[in-house]
């Protein structure tokens, strides 16, 4: 078959309001797909998949770095198990949807349309990672089979169905309203278009700010974005690869920032880039920094950052998973308590523990730096 093939993902925000009971106004995102005609793409090759170790290995990081954050063996996760995936599909069908999902579900084939029905969700495509990385993928994939021993080894101790009342409806309806759009932080034609992560008022002026993994802080302006921060602009080692959390990750107003400036952000760097805080032996990998930093606007009402920063915390880590995702400050704390001002930062452990090094979280590294 062939066909024109189009796309769109679109954040959005929409205030939802329920037609019984009080009315909230809540923002969350809309991530919207449309298919338009098809395209089918078969390789024709034969694709035997290895099954030595050293590919095993290698295939295990590959997919620990890019796969396992939704995909599992024992049950579905944010994407289907893959456990027995390599007994059930062939691996020539399995390259290429792993290469090209968008196409392979666009082409009509059967298997993929009804996992994406089921999942209502894109996996995103892998077609920069080369065939031979792919295979090992799939090597490592083989060793984890469909059998019950396999299942219960998985989950030993998990409780398989934690609810199993069905749920009742609630009778409650939600009318969405687009607020606003935000414009594309993808090279022409890569997936996904923006990677949107947080929004959040800043106190005092109750102006919205959204930030965009890729590195933007947006100011909303009569729900208009507006960059207010371009932070690969401002750090030149800023990264947001590889896997899907790096880059900027969070930000945080100081609740009194409209009289002093105040605020503070997480973003990834190039291993090395600068001394870190919270280091491990040399043996591991850093494969990438986690950087905290604090900023002091000039005039903290402007719609474009003006002023000074500093760095306040930077953290090795072992792969670009489970960073530094978030930072808040409680938002309820009052003047004067002990609460108030005190920034709180979420530390993941970098998938250290997945990755072989548990000792890491749990010894919590080894701090050299300030405090
Ligand atoms: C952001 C989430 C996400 C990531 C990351 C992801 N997938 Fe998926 N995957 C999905 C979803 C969702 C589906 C179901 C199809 C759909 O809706 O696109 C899926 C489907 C699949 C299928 C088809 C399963 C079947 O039963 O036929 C395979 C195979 C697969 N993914 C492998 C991978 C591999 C290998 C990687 C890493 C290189 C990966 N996925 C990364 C979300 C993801």
């Amino acid at each position: 078959m062939s066909g024109s093939y189009k796309k769109h993902f679109m954040p959005r925000f929409f205030p939802v309001r329920f037609k019984s009971g009080p009315t909230f106004v809540f923002v969350f995102f809309l991530f919207g797909y449309v298919f338009q005609g098809c395209r089918s793409g078969t390789t024709g090759e034969k694709n035997a998949i290895p099954t030595d170790s050293a590919t095993i290995t290698s295939g295990r990081m590959i997919f620990i770095r890019n796969c396992a954050s939704c995909h599992g063996f024992g049950q579905d996760g944010i994407g289907p198990t893959l456990g027995g995936i390599t007994e059930a599909v062939a691996a020539n069908w399995l390259l290429r949807f792993i290469k090209h999902p968008q196409q392979v579900i666009a082409s009509g084939d059967k298997r993929a349309d009804s996992l994406f029905k089921r999942f209502k969700s894109l996996m995103p495509s892998f077609d920069a990672i080369p065939e031979k990385d792919l295979l090992a993928v799939l090597a490592f994939l083989k060793t984890h089979g469909s059998s019950r021993a396999d299942l219960l080894q998985e989950h030993d101790g998990n409780i398989a169905d934690p609810i199993p009342e069905k749920i009742k409806f609630s009778g409650l309806t939600a009318n969405l309203v687009p607020v606003t759009q935000f414009p594309p932080s993808a090279a022409p034609g890569k997936f996904p278009k923006t990677r949107i992560t947080k929004l959040a008022f800043s106190p005092g002026s109750g102006d919205l700010f959204v930030n965009d993994l890729r590195g933007k802080l947006y100011k909303l302006k009569n729900n208009v974005p507006r960059v207010y921060l371009d932070l690969p602009g401002l750090k030149p080692q800023f990264i947001d690869e590889p896997g899907l959390a790096t880059g900027f990750g969070s930000f945080a107003f100081h609740p009194d920032f409209i009289k002093n400036g105040l605020f503070y952000t997480t973003h990834t760097e190039k291993p090395g880039s600068g001394k870190s805080d919270f280091t491990y032996p040399d043996s591991i990998k850093v494969e990438v920094q986690w950087v905290l930093t604090e900023w002091k606007a000039s005039n903290p009402a402007a719609d474009t950052f003006s002023g000074t920063s500093r760095e306040l915390l930077r953290i090795n880590m072992v792969s670009g998973a489970h960073g530094v995702q978030e930072i808040t400050f409680d938002p309820l704390a009052k003047p004067g308590s002990a609460d108030y001002g005190l920034l709180y930062i979420g530390v993941g452990d970098g998938a250290s523990v997945q990755e072989g090094y548990p000792f890491i979280p749990h010894a919590g590294g080894k701090q050299t730096g300030n405090e």
